[in-house]
């Protein structure tokens, strides 16, 4: 792979050179015949610009210096402008749930490929962790669109995902505690892993925000309870990804962080994309990135005196980038081993080694009591009763026993 340092791209786009209005809305790709990873990248990079957004102003309303924030409002406007402009590229004809789908999709197979690359051990249980949840997330909002509109998701996901059940969400309902994580440390990490950590929680978050807005303008009564539970779940996610995250990091050492992660993205995903004009706006976006991360790195440099290659001792050239392609393979060996895992304050254990009174059982016998009334059973039991069997796209035949069944829903695997 040729060696791309963002410190050192001579073509970044200085900051100050704003967009007209008129060319913030783009032309957006064709639904049908976009591929599937088209899709999830432009939900990446919007979530993305979300993160950088709500990060820099967090960082505004913790800043003691005018000058700072002055730079930061500059930035953020750009970060605006790209947020605009990516957000457009989704067409008007795609409906919330057939946006949904993508976006689950892109939760599994990002948090595949990333947790197939991470060294670090401990974010990669994270991720293999969360992957099976947003699996189960997919298929279950599956039967929901094929239930109101018609259609089928593999449609939507193409050959890459299989659509069946993972942790069943009714299991995945943990107590708040159990969602902290032990953080990473920025200066002995390596790029890869900073990365994962930052680009996960941002992604994750994404899917929590859009949940979170549009569990009440979803037009059916199981919709928006469906959306209601999995954005509680997506909750979780957002604090396990999020305690990941070093800590003990300063704000203008994370600016930096931020705006490299964006270029990082923005160069992964212009490698990658199959849409020649989609691909071009990635680029220019890049080169946006590198005006962005090189101001920062100035800033840091000059109120905290700390050159950018402290935070990046290896040098700053990205590592090995995105690709989005299947992990069906990879998916079923995590189901095999791991379907029946929760998490016990920062690890993980079989359910159950759990004791009686553990806080997973006391707070999911809580919000679960009234089992028929759990949305995300709900829906599959209603779609059975109304077709006989659930919908599904399998490659062969569910790797565990209890969840082959396809005229029951199983709700006791995992809890
Ligand atoms: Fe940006
Ligand atoms: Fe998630
Ligand atoms: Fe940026």
């Amino acid at each position: 792979m040729k060696k791309v340092n963002p410190f050192y791209e001579e073509r970044a786009i200085p900051v100050g050179t704003y967009k007209e209005l008129k060319n913030l809305c783009l032309k957006p790709y064709d639904k049908d015949t976009a591929s599937p990873y088209t899709k999830t990248r432009v939900i990446l990079m919007n979530g993305t610009e979300f993160e950088a957004n709500w990060f820099m102003h967090q960082f505004n309303r913790h800043c003691n210096n005018n000058d700072i924030r002055r730079e930061l409002a500059a930035i953020r406007r750009h970060e605006q402008q790209q947020q605009k402009m990516i957000a457009s590229l989704k067409p008007i004809d795609e409906t919330d749930l057939e946006t949904t789908i993508s976006y689950e999709q892109l939760a599994i197979d990002l948090t595949a490929i990333l947790a197939k690359h991470v060294k670090d051990e401990n974010v990669k249980s994270a991720l293999d962790f969360a992957l099976l949840e947003d699996f189960d997330h997919l298929y279950r909002f599956a039967n929901l669109l094929e239930m109101e509109e018609g259609k089928s998701a593999k449609d939507i996901v193409k050959k890459y995902t299989e659509i069946m059940p993972g942790r069943p969400t009714i299991a995945e309902h943990r107590h708040p505690f159990d969602s902290i994580n032990k953080f990473i440390c920025n200066m002995s990490a390596d790029l890869f892993t900073k990365l994962t950590a930052n680009i996960i929680t941002g992604a994750e978050q994404q899917t929590m925000n859009y949940y979170m807005n549009i569990a009440n303008v979803h037009k059916s009564e199981m919709g928006r309870k469906l959306y209601s539970e999995i954005a509680m779940i997506e909750e979780q996610h957002v604090t396990e990804y999020g305690s990941l995250l070093d800590t003990n990091c300063s704000w203008l050492e994370n600016w930096v962080m931020h705006e490299y992660t964006e270029c990082y993205l923005y160069y992964s995903c212009y490698v990658d994309e199959t849409d020649e004009d989609i691909k071009e706006i990635y680029e220019q976006m890049y080169l946006e990135e590198c005006g962005h991360l090189q101001k920062a790195a100035e800033m840091l440099e000059k109120y905290e005196g700390k050159e950018w290659k402290c935070l990046f001792p290896c040098g700053g050239d990205f590592p090995e980038l995105l690709k989005f392609d299947g992990n069906i393979d990879y998916i079923r060996e995590v189901i095999e081993n791991t379907v029946c895992y929760t998490k016990d304050r920062e690890g993980y254990i079989e359910v159950q080694e759990l004791p009686e009174k553990s806080d997973f059982r006391r707070y999911n016998k809580q919000v679960t009591k009234s089992e028929n009334q759990v949305p995300s059973h709900m829906v599959i039991k209603e779609y059975i009763d109304k077709n006989g069997e659930d919908y599904r796209y399998q490659v062969k035949e569910h790797p565990i026993e209890e969840l082959q069944k396809r005229d029951e829903d199983n709700t006791s695997v995992g809890r």
